[in-house]
C-alpha cells in the first residue's frame, strides 16, 4: 500500500482555525474531537461529542448532540509568558493529521516576547482500539536557557452548545492526588457521563488541584534545563450511561481502573494498539489511485478517514450524524444521508456496519409507526431528522429572518417522505450484497413491510390512478408538489421489494400481497417526454427558469435565498440538489442511456448544487453516460466541499454525506462497480488523468481486490468460491484471480467520450 496522506496545515492563522479544527478532527465512531489547539483562541470552536449522547434542554428546543466537557485545553506558561501564537513570533510551524492512524501532530518554535525560544511539540489521538481513550502529549524544550514551565489543564465543564448548557456536575474529585474525575448528568437526568484524566509529568515537577466554576484543574509546574524536554502526557477515559457495561453505582471506580491500566501502558504503546485497528481498516477499504493529480488520492484518504471517524460501529442504537462527530451542525441529527450516501461504502467494505446502521432504523420503528399514525397514515414514517429515540427531531422553524422577524416553517418533517423509501432501498441493497437471511427474517423484512404499508396508505386516488401528493423530493427548493418522480419511483421500488422478500422468505400475508399488487399496478410513475426528460413533479415543466450562473458560482451558500423568498424559488425551475438525476443514480435500471444523458443535461443547468449531496451524484451519472471529463470535473468539485479553500464546514463540522459521495464517485462512478438485481456489474469509465484505480470490496462474504487501468482489469479474491461478474454485457465467472483486457468487452471511449462504450 502506498503511504497514506498526511493532511497538513503549514501556517498558523486565526482565519483557518475552525477549518482545520473540522478537517483534522479526531474520531473513533464513539467519540469525536475537534482539532483545536491546546492554547486558547477566542475564535476557536471547541467540541467533543459522544455518539448518541443527545439532550433536549427544553420543550421548545431541539434535541442536540451534547458538547462534552473539554479535556484538551492547556494554559501553558513559559518563564512567566503565556504561550500563544498571537504573541512573539513562530518559526518551523508544522501541523499534520496522519490519516493512517488519526494522530495529530504539531511542532513549532516559539520566540516568546522576552526573546527566549522554545520548541513545542504536541500530539494526540483518540484510540481506535479502546473507544473511551483519548491521549495527548505536550513536549517543551527551551532552546536558549533553563526554563520554568507551568501548565494548567483538567476537565472543563463550561463547554456549551452555542451557549446552551446540557449537563449538571454531579461530582468532581481528585483521587490519590493524581487522578481527576468529573461526573455529569444531562439536565433531564436521562444520561450520565464520567470523565477521568491523569497527567504524567517529569519526576521533579509539582502539582496542585482545584475545582471552581465547573472546572476541575491541575496546575503543574517544573524546571527544565536548556536543551532538555519537559513532557506532559495526559490520558483521558470517557464513558457514558450509553455503554453496555455502564453501571451507575460503580462507574466512577470502573473508569478509574481503566484509566490506570492505560496510564501504565504509556502513550506509545496505546498509540501502537490503536494503529493496528487503523491498519486493518485501511487494508479493507483504501481506494488507491495512480493519478496525475495528487489531490485525488488525498481526497479519497480524507473521505475514508472521516468515514471511519464518524461511524459508531460499536452500538447499533446509534447512527451517523450529518456532520459526523465533528461539529454541531444539524444538531448531530441523522438524515437519509446515512442510508444513501454513507451506507454503500460500509456495505461494500464492512457489511456488518451496514447491518448495524439498518438496525438503528429497526430499533426506531416504534417512533416511525407512531409518526405515521399521528398523521393519519399506516406503516412506518421515519423522522426526517432522527436522534436517539426515533422521534421526529426536525425543528419546526428555520432560523429567524432578521429582516422580517418571521420564522419560516421547516417543511421537511411534514412532507419530505422519500427517506422512508431510501431506508427500504438500503435494506434491499444490503441483502443483495450479503445474502444475510438472518437479518432479513429478523429485521429487514419488517422494515420493508412497514415502509411499504406507509406508501400504500399515503397514495391517493386521482386522475384514474394512484398518486403521491404534497411531497418534497430530495430537491428542497421545490416543496409541496404532487408526484415527485424520485418519490414515486422509490415508493414503487419499496413496495415491490417488500412483496418480493415476503414471498422469498415465505412469510404469508395475503392481504399485504393484494394491496401491494394493487399499488404496483396503479401508482403513477412519471414517464419520460419525447426528449427523454422526466418531469421532476407534476408542475415542474410549467414553471419559469432563471439564469443561475451567479448562484452556481456561490454554490453551497444558498445565496439565492437572499434575492428570492422560498416561495418564489418554489415557483421556478430551480433545484437545490440532484432530484431526477438522483433517481437515475438510485434506480439505474429504470433509465435508458438516452434518458440518463437527457435528464443530466436538462436538470444540471437548473441545479445550483447548494447541497453538498449534489455534485458527486452528477459525477456518477456523467460517468455512466461515458462522459469522463464532465464526470471528473463534478467529482473534483465534490472533493472540494470540505477540502476547498473556504469550506462551509468550519464551525458546523464535516459534510459527512459528501465524504461518502467521494467514495461513491470513485467506485460506482469511475470504476463503475454496481450491484443490480443481485448481480455484480462493472462498467468502468476512468478519467484520463487516472492511470489506475485499485479497491477492495466484499461480495457475498468474499473479499475481493479489483484493479483497473484503461486497458485492463485484474481481480483477486480471498476464497475458492467463484464470483460472478458482469463486465459490460458479458457474464464472467472468476475463481481466485483473473485478468481481462477491457478491449475485449468495451469499445474505447474517444476524447471526452460521449457515449458509454458498448461491448464488442
Ligand atoms: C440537504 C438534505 C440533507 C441535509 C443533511 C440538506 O441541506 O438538502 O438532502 O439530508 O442537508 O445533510
Amino acid at each position: 500500500m502506498s503511504t497514506l496522506t498526511r493532511l497538513q496545515d503549514l501556517q498558523f492563522s486565526q482565519h483557518t482555525l475552525n477549518k482545520f479544527a473540522t478537517l483534522m478532527a479526531a474520531g473513533n465512531g464513539y467519540l469525536g474531537l475537534r482539532a483545536c489547539h491546546e492554547e486558547a483562541y477566542t475564535e476557536q470552536t471547541h467540541g467533543m461529542y459522544l455518539a448518541g449522547f443527545y439532550h433536549r434542554s427544553s420543550a421548545v428546543e431541539t434535541t442536540e448532540l451534547v458538547n462534552l466537557p473539554d479535556v484538551l485545553q492547556m494554559r501553558i506558561e513559559l518563564d512567566g509568558e503565556i504561550f500563544t501564537l498571537l504573541s512573539g513570533t513562530v518559526t518551523d510551524y508544522h501541523r499534520e493529521l496522519d490519516l493512517a492512524c488519526g494522530e495529530l501532530r504539531r511542532s513549532l518554535v516559539w520566540h516568546a516576547p522576552n526573546g527566549k525560544r522554545y520548541q513545542i511539540v504536541c500530539q494526540r489521538f483518540l484510540s481506535a482500539a479502546q473507544h473511551s481513550l483519548l491521549c495527548s502529549r505536550v513536549a517543551i524544550t527551551p532552546l536558549d536557557d533553563n526554563a520554568r514551565v507551568t501548565i494548567s489543564t483538567g476537565i472543563d465543564a463550561t463547554q456549551t452548545n452555542s451557549g446552551r448548557q446540557h449537563l449538571d456536575e454531579t461530582s468532581v474529585r481528585v483521587f490519590e492526588q493524581r487522578y481527576l474525575q468529573g461526573c455529569y448528568r444531562t439536565l433531564d437526568g436521562s444520561n450520565e457521563l464520567v470523565i477521568s484524566s491523569f497527567c504524567a509529568l517529569p519526576a521533579e515537577s509539582c502539582s496542585s488541584f482545584y475545582a471552581k466554576n465547573r472546572r476541575l484543574t491541575q496546575h503543574c509546574s517544573g524546571k527544565v534545563a536548556k536543551g532538555e524536554t519537559f513532557e506532559l502526557v495526559k490520558t483521558n477515559w470517557i464513558t457514558s450511561s450509553l455503554d453496555s457495561d455502564y453501571h451507575s453505582a460503580s462507574c466512577s471506580e470502573q473508569a478509574l481502573n481503566k484509566l490506570m491500566q492505560c496510564v501504565e501502558r504509556g502513550y506509545e504503546q496505546l498509540l501502537a494498539e490503536s494503529n493496528q485497528v487503523w491498519e486493518t481498516y485501511w487494508q479493507r477499504s483504501r481506494v488507491q489511485l495512480e493519478s496525475q493529480n495528487s489531490q485525488d488520492q488525498i481526497a479519497l484518504d480524507f473521505a475514508l478517514y472521516h468515514l471511519f471517524a464518524m461511524t459508531p460501529a460499536h452500538n447499533e442504537k446509534c447512527s451517523i450524524a450529518a456532520k459526523g462527530l465533528t461539529g454541531e451542525g444539524y444538531k448531530g441529527h441523522v438524515f437519509w444521508d446515512t442510508e444513501v450516501f454513507l451506507l454503500p461504502f460500509h456495505l461494500m467494505t464492512q457489511p456488518e456496519i451496514a447491518r448495524q446502521l439498518l438496525s438503528y432504523r429497526w430499533h426506531n420503528l416504534a417512533g416511525a409507526l407512531a409518526k405515521a399514525r399521528k398523521n393519519g397514515w399506516q406503516g412506518a414514517l421515519f423522522p426526517w431528522e432522527s436522534a436517539w429515540s426515533g422521534e421526529e427531531e426536525t425543528p419546526e422553524f428555520a432560523a429567524i429572518n432578521i429582516r422580517t422577524g418571521l420564522r419560516q416553517k421547516v417543511a421537511s418533517a411534514v412532507a419530505e417522505h422519500h427517506l422512508v423509501a431510501d431506508i427500504a432501498w438500503a435494506v434491499d441493497a444490503y441483502y443483495q450484497v450479503t445474502g444475510d437471511d438472518g437479518f432479513m427474517r429478523e429485521r429487514g423484512v419488517a422494515l420493508l413491510l412497514e415502509t411499504a404499508c406507509f406508501w400504500m396508505s399515503r397514495a391517493v386516488e386521482a386522475n384514474g390512478r394512484l398518486e403521491l401528493h404534497d411531497v418534497i423530493g430530495p430537491d428542497e427548493y421545490t416543496e409541496h408538489v404532487d408526484n415527485n418522480a424520485y418519490t414515486n419511483y422509490l415508493a414503487y421500488h419499496n413496495v415491490e421489494r417488500a412483496r418480493h422478500y415476503l414471498q422469498q422468505f415465505a412469510l404469508p400475508d395475503d392481504d399485504f400481497i393484494r394491496q401491494a399488487d394493487r399499488f404496483l399496478a396503479r401508482i403513477w410513475l412519471p414517464e419520460a417526454r419525447e426528449d427523454h426528460v422526466i418531469a421532476q413533479d407534476d408542475s415542474f415543466f410549467s414553471k419559469p427558469t432563471l439564469d443561475l450562473t451567479s448562484y452556481k458560482e456561490q454554490q453551497g451558500t444558498q445565496a439565492i435565498l437572499l434575492d428570492y423568498s422560498r416561495a418564489e424559488v418554489n415557483e421556478m425551475q430551480i433545484l437545490k440538489q440532484a432530484d431526477v438525476v438522483m433517481l437515475a443514480y438510485m434506480l439505474p435500471s429504470q433509465f435508458t442511456p438516452a434518458q440518463l444523458a437527457a435528464n443530466l443535461d436538462y436538470y444540471e443547468p437548473r441545479t445550483i448544487h447548494d447541497s453538498s449531496l449534489s455534485k458527486a451524484i452528477h459525477g456518477v451519472i456523467a460517468a455512466r453516460c461515458g462522459r469522463r471529463e464532465q464526470a471528473y470535473q463534478f467529482w473534483q468539485q465534490a472533493c472540494l466541499i470540505d477540502l476547498g479553500d473556504e469550506p462551509h464546514s468550519c464551525d458546523d463540522g464535516i459534510h459527512a454525506a459528501a465524504t461518502g459521495a467521494i467514495w461513491l464517485g470513485a467506485v460506482q462512478g469511475f470504476a463503475g462497480l454496481t450491484v443490480e438485481c443481485g448481480e455484480l456489474h462493472l462498467n468502468p469509465c476512468l478519467p484520463e488523468q487516472w492511470q489506475s484505480i485499485s479497491l477492495p470490496f466484499v461480495w457475498q462474504g468474499v473479499r475481493i481486490q479489483l484493479t483497473l487501468t484503461h486497458q485492463q482489469l485484474s481481480v483477486t479474491s480471498s476464497s475458492e468460491k467463484p464470483i460472478n461478474l458482469h463486465l459490460g454485457n458479458t457474464a464472467l465467472q472468476i475463481t481466485r484471480a483473473a485478468t481481462f483486457s477491457l478491449a475485449d468487452f468495451f469499445t474505447p471511449l474517444t476524447g471526452s467520450g460521449t457515449t458509454k462504450g458498448t461491448p464488442l
